[in-house]
């Protein structure tokens, strides 16, 4: 028996729950949450499992360590005891990156050096030599963070942010992102059969999330991660549980997806991705402002309006939320970061809940 890996998890704040839930769904143990993420315990089918399915993580990360570092000597003695061995082989390659809040080690660079020399000399003593390490194999990135002089050092397992799901061609100006999009349709409890209403659609996001999840498509079964091409990690895992997810998608869902916008190249786009995504036979989209629109029988709306950050763009957004007042039908999931939405809506929501979309602050408008 091998010592179980610890993992943790990235997500919007907010979201952890949820996380934490499919978590359970991937055999995660020992399961701990704080703001914005959640670690678990398992091993390295957890590991492939996790980067597949997880829809609301913005990455899988193994933790390495985790320790006291008010000075740069605690910093470099904790990364140097932890067993950076398992997982980095002699000629992998192992950058570091972080960031520091509310520590005494604030120097980014500095940190970055130090925790670099400490892996360098833990992996040389490891594999018994004093030469130079060519780090020529397969990329394995150091992420710190240092919060109230703690440092925690993960290893990177998925490479590209979990958001990207490979199924999105060009973004237009302001999509959403898939893990938060994901996020709020599991707020919205949507199923299989549910309709799905998308006015402001632009590149086709909530509505592209939601045909996957009702087709139960896993969020990464079109793309790679990073510790893919890792010798720690064996190929067999990642067979597994991609065999595990093409085993579970059903495409006999009775999913309908109708999608809105006013600029054509959206709903091309949103047609393009679609189509990509494997579910453009579930979505349909048209051009149609919203002054325009007219409820299907049945649809939950899921949406993120324009939003405007200088005046002008202010107020254009909140004429357009006004139109959203008087013609949208319920239920609705409005995600804006317009504090004064409701306001211009003109209808109290019946329920709030406080969402970062990027690095603004947005609430989930919901109208049941
Ligand atoms: C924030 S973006 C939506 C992004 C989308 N959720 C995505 O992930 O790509 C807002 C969209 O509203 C569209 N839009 C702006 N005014 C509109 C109107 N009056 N009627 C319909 N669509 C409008 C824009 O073209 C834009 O695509």
């Amino acid at each position: 028996m091998t010592d179980p890996i610890r993992f943790s998890a990235p997500c919007h704040f907010g979201l952890e729950k949820i996380l934490r839930f499919e978590v359970t769904r991937i055999g995660g143990e020992d399961i701990t949450v704080a703001d914005g993420r959640v670690s678990w315990s398992g091993d390295a089918l957890t590991l492939a499992r996790a980067n597949i399915g997880l829809s609301v993580a913005e990455r899988v990360q193994i933790v390495l360590a985790d320790y006291p570092a008010a000075t740069f000597e605690q910093l470099f003695d904790g990364l140097a005891a932890a067993p950076l061995e398992r997982f980095i082989g002699r000629e992998d390659a192992f950058p570091v990156k972080g960031h520091s809040v509310n520590s005494k080690l604030t120097s980014i660079p500095a940190c970055q050096k130090i925790l670099k020399k400490a892996a360098v000399k833990r992996l040389q003593r490891a594999y018994g030599t004093d030469a130079f390490l060519p780090e020529t194999g397969p990329v394995h990135q150091l992420q710190f963070t240092l919060l109230k002089d703690r440092a925690t050092v993960y290893l990177d397992t998925s490479g590209e942010g979990l958001h990207k799901r490979g199924y999105r061609r060009n973004a237009n100006l302001a999509p959403i992102r898939e893990t938060l999009a994901a996020g709020i349709l599991d707020i919205g409890r949507t199923r299989p059969d549910t309709v799905v209403c998308d006015p402001f659609c632009g590149s086709g996001t909530f509505l592209i999330e939601a045909a996957r999840r009702a087709c139960k498509i896993a969020p990464g079964l079109d793309r790679r991660f990073a510790a893919e091409t890792w010798g720690s990690i064996p190929q067999s895992v990642w067979q597994d549980a991609r065999a595990e997810a093409l085993d579970r998608v059903d495409r006999t869902a009775a999913f309908e997806g109708i999608g809105y916008d006013v600029d054509p190249n959206a709903i091309r786009l949103t047609m393009d991705n679609a189509k990509k995504a494997g579910v453009d036979k579930l979505i349909r989209a048209e051009v149609r402002d919203v002054k325009a629109f007219r409820p299907t029988a049945g649809a939950v709306i899921f949406t993120n309006p324009p939003y405007g950050e200088r005046m002008l763009e202010q107020e254009q957004a909140r004429a357009v939320y006004q139109t959203m007042g008087r013609v949208l039908s319920r239920p609705a999931y409005i995600i804006c970061g317009d504090s004064d939405f409701e306001r211009s809506f003109g209808q109290k929501a019946d329920k709030r809940r406080k969402l970062y979309n990027g690095m603004i602050m947005c609430q989930l408008y919901m109208y049941f």
